[in-house]
């Protein structure tokens, strides 16, 4: 994959984080999602690329842009699949709150999970505790596990998760074993990334979030070296049979991190609200400036491009 794609896809980030973050705060999810969508596309299909969404807004039929499938790019000899939330953490955005991102994440032909919009079961970490978790585990062995491999102890931990009723027993179970917990309104991506950064005092995600979000996650672990692992939850059997239909069969399987994104990777997020990682879009008189991560699985370079956009140029 040619490596100045890397810097290409950034401007797509920015372009998104950009137009949804004007509508920090409205209170309307709706309209800045489909800021963020629009201008995403307009900069994907700058790029001479031949592009294919594959984790996306949704599917065709309920989604009308960067619907999974929705082939994007001006066209060239570079085919690679895309998994992308132009707005992650929409109502992040809508309520002003902390840390909604714009991302997207390349990899050759192939080499995303075709993942079904439905929940995925998580655990990332960091690097230093690669290898250290498993989904089959209590999250109490994980985190011994996981204060072993970092050389601590469990009450040194702090675990992130999304406050959400279905992870009542989980975060019982996590106060228990004497850990710290950090529970999020919204946005496991950036809380996953958040695992790998020694700054952020975040050691690990648990918990139930999307699937698509999942495959993101992943991709941008990859690219920092830490760990993470999924498996489906489905609702019912209409998204049974949805996930079947996309090619999934073992409906139970656990997912390792090169299942979901294998091959080279490269991603890019921009900062829309203001985050752990990432600042977020401010304006300023004719312009504003972003806060972006570039990402490369194959050399692990991480760039953090602080820009300055100059609407009257
Ligand atoms: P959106 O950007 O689509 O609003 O997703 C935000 C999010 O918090 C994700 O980060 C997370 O994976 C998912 O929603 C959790 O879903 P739910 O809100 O149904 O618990």
């Amino acid at each position: 994959m040619n490596r100045n794609f890397a810097l290409e896809f950034v401007r797509v980030t920015e372009a998104a984080a950009l137009s949804s973050a004007r509508l920090m705060g409205r209170g309307d999810e709706k309209l800045a999602d489909q800021a963020a969508v629009d201008a995403m596309r307009n900069a994907l299909n700058s790029i001479e690329f031949d592009g294919r969404v594959v984790i996306g807004e949704g599917e065709r039929d309920e989604a009308p842009m960067l619907y999974i499938g929705e082939k994007v790019g001006k066209g060239g000899s570079s085919r690679l699949d895309l998994a992308l939330d132009p707005l992650e953490g929409t109502t992040i955005c809508a309520k002003g709150l902390n840390n909604s991102i714009s991302v997207i994440a390349i990899a050759e032909d192939g080499n995303f999970l075709h993942a079904p919009d439905c929940y995925m079961e998580k655990i990332a970490v960091g690097p230093e505790a690669k290898g250290a978790v498993d989904l089959t585990r209590s999250p109490t062995e994980n985190l011994r596990e996981i204060a072993k491999a970092k050389k601590c102890s469990v009450s040194d931990l702090t675990a992130i998760i999304l406050d959400r009723p279905r992870h009542e027993e989980l975060i019982k179970e996590v106060r228990m074993s004497g850990a710290r917990i950090w529970l999020i309104g919204d946005g496991d991506v950036s809380a996953a990334i958040a695992t790998t950064e020694p700054t952020s005092g975040v050691d690990v995600l648990f918990g139930t979030g999307g699937a698509p979000e999942g495959v993101i996650a992943a991709a941008a672990l990859r690219c920092r070296g830490g760990d993470f692992i999924g498996r489906l939850v489905f609702k019912d059997d209409a998204e049974r049979a949805r996930a079947n239909r996309m090619g999934i069969q073992d409906l139970k399987k656990i997912y390792g991190i090169h299942d979901l994104a294998k091959g080279n990777v490269m991603f890019s997020a921009t900062g829309v609200t203001q985050g752990t990682f990432l600042n977020g879009i401010r304006f300023f008189p004719g312009g504003a400036e972003s806060h972006s991560v570039v990402m490369r699985s194959e050399t692990g370079t991480i760039r953090y491009i602080h820009t300055h956009h100059q609407f009257n140029k």
